[in-house]
């Protein structure tokens, strides 16, 4: 009985392999027959070419051609979760095996059109040594293959993926792999019925958010953006702001330094900025007056983190030198400033202070926002300005001239004002936040409302 494609059983890998190995070797079984009565002189020439063209039609005719058959039998059978990997080692079938019979077919035709003298004649030639001995291993290989196909109903896929190895140079593990690596069609296929994934916009964090309103109203009133680094030199920081090494003003800074410093110069020594002033001096080595900068930040001091307090928080600082200024412009601006960023019905209170990098200091205070200033809200003393009507928000003065000489301005021709305030605690009086971690805390219940 010929061999003929037939359906698979199940379609366990065991089986897929094993019908792709019987393909295999029927077919080559069937061509070592074709090929030795090819060149048999004892049969016409029209009954040579009869074979080939019976062995052509058999394997290879597009309508039941055994090729053709694998399609039918075994891919359109196959279980929806087995396709892919049967249609992977029906596609390696076809792409080894096809164009290599396809090939050999159309050479040999070569040969059944020669006549029985001239096939005698041409076996002649192949009738040495060499001939012979390549005669000898084809019938060996034949037979081999032979007992293969009788024995294979008994081997697991290992052995049968080492047939196809040893006797095809094919690695069938490869085509199943490939099946498996690929997506079941199953699982690819698209519910447009499902809901969508919403892509929510992201926002500003309200820091931000608040700094870039403090900037917005600095630059209404021509003041441009300055901004310098993070990790500072003790110069920037403090020496060249006028605070004198050893002087007690450092100690209300709480610096974090780098460590491993102490063999550097006092002045070169690395510590993370505890305010953004350094970026003031930077700001006026680089530029002649006027200047009129913001300088926003991150900050860092080595405070326990609690509602009010956080080891990192941001400024924003602001320097106007020119000549003629005077602590009435800095009242000036500030007062407007509170106006813009809290309404107009804000007031603001200055209130001495001390900074050494300023004279005359002063702590800026704006009426209560939550009590409008009267110090009692719904009949009780409002807990937000403890009674007082007023709330301390920033740091302020003009600017003093020990400063100018740091950075190589006249101080007898210029003059000028600094401010400096918390973003966090602007933020937290603006949108009614109690307790500065939430801002760092990155739960986006709490942000979102921002948004
Ligand atoms: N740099 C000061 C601080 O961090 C604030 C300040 C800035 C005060 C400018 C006066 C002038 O506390």
């Amino acid at each position: 009985m010929p061999y003929t494609v037939h359906k698979l059983n199940d379609y366990s890998e065991e089986t897929m392999l094993r019908a792709v190995v019987q393909f295999r070797l029927a077919l080559k079984i069937e061509w070592f027959e074709i090929e030795q009565k090819i060149v048999n002189p004892d049969l016409t020439s029209a009954a040579r070419q009869d074979e080939l063209k019976k062995f052509r039609d058999r394997w290879l005719s597009r309508k039941s051609g055994q090729f053709s058959q694998i399609n039918e039998l075994w891919l359109k059978n196959a279980p929806a979760d087995r396709k892919k990997s049967v249609g992977h080692l029906i596609n390696q079938l076809k792409q080894n095996d096809l164009p290599q019979i396809e090939q050999l077919i159309e050479k040999r035709g070569f040969f059944a059109r020669q006549s029985s003298d001239a096939i005698l004649s041409i076996n002649r030639i192949f009738d040495d040594e060499k001939g012979r001995k390549l005669q000898q291993e084809t019938l060996v290989t034949q037979s081999r293959m032979n007992s293969l196909l009788q024995t294979l109903e008994s081997l697991g896929s290992e052995e049968l993926q080492k047939i196809a190895i040893e006797e095809f140079h094919v690695d069938l593990s490869e085509a199943l792999e490939a099946a498996a690596k690929s997506k079941d069609l199953a699982a690819e296929r698209l519910d447009i019925t499902l809901p969508g994934i919403r892509r929510t916009m992201g926002a500003e964090h309200p820091v931000i958010k608040t700094m870039n309103e403090i900037i917005g109203v600095f630059r209404n009133l021509g003041y441009s953006v300055e901004e310098g680094p993070e990790i500072e030199t003790d110069y920037y920081n403090f020496e060249a702001l006028n605070f004198p090494p050893d002087h007690p003003a450092r100690d209300t800074q709480d610096t974090l330094f780098i460590a491993g410093q102490e063999s550097k110069p006092l002045r070169d020594r690395l510590l993370l900025r505890t305010h953004t002033s350094p970026v003031q001096i930077r700001t006026m080595q680089k530029m002649k007056p006027p200047v009129r900068v913001v300088c926003p930040g991150k900050v860092h001091r080595n405070d326990a983190a609690d509602a009010t307090h956080s080891p990192i928080f941001h400024q924003v600082e602001g320097l106007a030198v020119d000549t003629n200024i005077t602590f009435c412009d800095l009242k000036g601006t500030l007062d407007h400033a509170m106006k813009a960023l809290f309404g107009s019905s804000v007031k603001t209170r200055f209130y001495p202070s001390f900074f050494p990098f300023t004279e005359p200091s002063a702590d800026v205070q704006i009426s209560c926002i939550f009590c409008d200033g009267k110090g009692t809200r719904d009949g009780a003393p409002c807990r937000n300005c403890k009674a007082s009507g007023w709330i301390e928000l920033l740091g302020c003065g003009m600017v003093d001239p020990n400063v100018y000489g740091f950075v190589d301005y006249d101080a007898t021709k210029v003059s000028g004002f600094a401010f400096g305030m918390g973003v966090e605690r602007i933020a937290i009086l603006k949108y009614g936040v109690d307790d500065i971690q939430l801002f760092f805390q990155g739960d986006v219940r709490f942000l979102e409302q921002f948004g």
